[in-house]
């Protein structure tokens, strides 16, 4: 399939153009469907339809708000509003109160706020302590999808680890919203199914092999940071590789932010079918401290590092590792002539980190070089260097997460 063909079908979006209905509820309903008055705990986690269900409401009956702030999809003007709105109840509360969290930009995706009238976060951990379970009022929110400025969220993901009786008072929710559909249902996108996406038989083996040996390796938790082995994203893999070695006898391969390693051994993987294997080198700092990316909860350490070390040996594969930030690891390759003919910025994707990694790649990409720049949809400073690229290089392959361009014009 081309790139004209996918566009032509929302590939590069990730949704299709079908809708389905599914329930959706506001604050005051939800509040008189449980029949409370104040909600200890509210996980809101909407993709953007926090702005309709938060914003002007009193929110005073809420002791604990966890929630995802969409800045990408709700822009700048509405997110301030927001947070404005919410300042006037919340304390943002992170390990401790922080005074400055409404001045900054962009906020962090993940905000946890504290009611005002918990001065301090040791009071509302001690009354939350003197709840008994059975009166834990828990409420988790869950969107799925914002489609064409509707709100559009669900009560959803009773998470099987909540104490039963937060989970009876969520299925008890879920059960009478999804009784009472008038008035609540809406269209919602529907996920593109990429299962058709056509693979090359050798890359549909080597997906397999890497998810066997990463699933060995991680468990459960082996996709927490990547989504690498998702079929459009191989599909831009794949693009890249064949381009490639259509006119390179051996591909050096870079890639800033390696993680657990799946895109790292995935992309040798696609090189080692095209027979045009050159260097593997992988730049990753694997913080001491533990690199956290959204709303994750794995961190990504130097444990990760030795999960990631173990599943290059086990695939066979010889990645040389550079453990630093991209900004001192580029330097060094740069400093070292080193030259790369496909690059994939992956690591840090907020402030200078992606531009700095572009322009220090550009330095090492050799002639007919591709770089991809990975989460151009999530983070809006990689969304900025994607415009640019768009305006200045060739595009190679693109999808929702990850936009690949043939760079050659720029080389020296
Ligand atoms: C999203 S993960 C990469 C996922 C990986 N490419 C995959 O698909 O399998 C981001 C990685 O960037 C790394 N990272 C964070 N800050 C970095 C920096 N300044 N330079 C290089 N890598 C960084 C993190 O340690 C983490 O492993």
């Amino acid at each position: 399939m081309s790139n004209e063909e996918l566009d032509a079908v929302g590939f590069d979006h990730g949704f299709s153009e079908e809708y389905e209905e599914i329930t959706t509820i506001n604050l005051e309903d939800l509040l008189k469907l449980i029949n409370v008055e104040r909600i200890n705990y509210l996980k809101c986690d909407i993709e953007g339809a926090e702005y309709d269900f938060l914003m002007g409401k009193s929110l005073d009956c809420i002791d604990f708000l966890s929630m995802e702030l969409h800045y990408i999809y709700l822009g700048k003007e509405k997110v301030l509003a927001l947070i404005a709105h919410l300042v006037r109840y919340f304390n943002f509360y992170d390990g401790s109160i922080l005074s400055d969290f409404a001045n900054r930009w962009p906020p962090p995706a993940i905000v946890n706020l504290i009611n005002k009238k918990f001065i301090t976060p040791i009071l509302y951990i001690n009354r939350i302590k003197k709840l008994s379970k059975s009166a834990l009022k828990i409420v988790f929110i869950r969107i799925l999808i914002p489609s064409k400025g509707k709100v559009v969220f669900c009560i959803k993901k009773i998470k099987n680890t909540l104490p039963e009786p937060a989970q009876l008072l969520a299925r008890t929710v879920l059960d009478i919203a999804r009784e009472t559909p008038q008035g609540w249902a809406v269209q919602r996108l529907k996920k593109k199914d990429y299962s058709q996406l056509p693979l090359l038989a050798s890359t549909e083996q080597s997906i397999l092999r890497i998810r066997e040996a990463a699933e060995s390796i991680y468990g459960i938790s082996w996709n927490f940071y990547s989504d690498a082995l998702r079929r459009e994203i191989v599909h831009v893999f794949e693009t890249c590789v064949k381009r490639l070695s259509s006119s390179h006898q051996t591909i050096n391969y870079l890639e800033i932010g390696s993680c657990q390693g799946l895109s790292m051994s995935l992309m040798a993987h696609l090189i080692g079918n095209a027979n045009a294997l050159g260097k593997l080198v992988s730049i990753d700092p694997y913080f001491s401290e533990g690199y956290v990316e959204q709303n994750n909860q794995v961190a990504i350490d130097k444990t990760t590092r030795e999960n990631a070390h173990r599943l290059y040996k086990s695939l066979q594969l010889d990645v040389e590792h550079i453990e630093d930030v991209s900004s001192v690891g580029l330097r060094s390759l740069v400093c070292g002539n080193q030259r790369f003919h496909l690059i994939y910025i992956d690591g840090a994707h907020e402030g200078m980190n992606p531009l700095r990694d572009l322009g220090l790649s550009l330095e090492l990409i050799a002639e007919n070089g591709i770089i991809m720049l990975d989460d151009h949809r999530t983070y809006p400073d990689v969304k900025g260097l994607k415009d640019l690229c768009d305006r200045h290089f060739e595009k190679v392959a693109e999808c929702w997460k990850i936009a690949a361009y043939d760079v050659s014009g720029t080389v020296r």
